[in-house]
């Protein structure tokens, strides 16, 4: 897909069809989203994928019930970052941001990762209304990894249309 019409096409989807999601493609996605850049290359972002009937279960017990919903059918990916790298010199901060910049790198990651999804034909919806606790538990996932997201992945029922974005003029200052 042309660049600018992928990135108009990612929207995000909130009805997945009851079409299961082949591990590889999955997995070729997050190579795709290795490209993104991060901090000294550090590369922090971690990938939790659950695609089986089972796991899709446990993450789902970590969702609201709304977000149970709009993810019904997809896969899930718990995108978690390791702490204390990015951002970070011998274990001091660099900065003021401290973690934050772990955040920001996974951020980075997961939009490639949601384009790139586009890209190969699927719809993605990430989701921070999500309970770490159970997830951390249910997937032993170490307290030395921060987690964020976690997005849904599959096959989208219908083409959305894009939310209303602000002017420039709101978001841009010429200097
Ligand atoms: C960090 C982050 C957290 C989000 N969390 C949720 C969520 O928990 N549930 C949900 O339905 N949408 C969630 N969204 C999706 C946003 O609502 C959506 O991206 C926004 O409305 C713009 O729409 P678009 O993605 O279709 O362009 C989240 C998006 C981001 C980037």
């Amino acid at each position: 897909m042309e660049f600018n019409e992928l990135i108009q096409a990612r929207r995000s989807c909130r009805n997945f069809k009851e079409e299961a999601v082949d591990a590889e493609l999955l997995c070729n996605v997050i190579r795709d989203a290795q490209q993104a850049p991060s901090w000294k290359n550090s590369q922090t972002a971690k990938y939790y994928v659950a695609n089986t009937e089972e796991s899709i279960a446990k993450v789902r017990e970590a969702l609201p019930a709304f977000n149970q919903k709009s993810s019904e059918n997809a896969a899930l990916v718990i995108t978690t970052f390791v702490r204390d790298v990015a951002g970070f010199t011998a274990g001091a901060a660099d900065n003021e941001l401290s973690n934050k910049w772990g955040a920001y790198d996974l951020g980075i990651a997961n939009a490639y990762f949601c384009l790139a999804a586009k890209n190969a034909g699927l719809d993605t919806l990430i989701m921070g209304i999500r309970d770490a606790g159970i997830l951390r538990k249910n997937f032993n996932i170490p307290k030395t990894e921060q987690i964020v997201a976690v997005i849904a992945v599959g096959y989208g029922e219908a083409a959305k249309a894009a939310g209303r974005r602000k002017d420039l003029a709101e978001i841009v200052t010429m200097l």
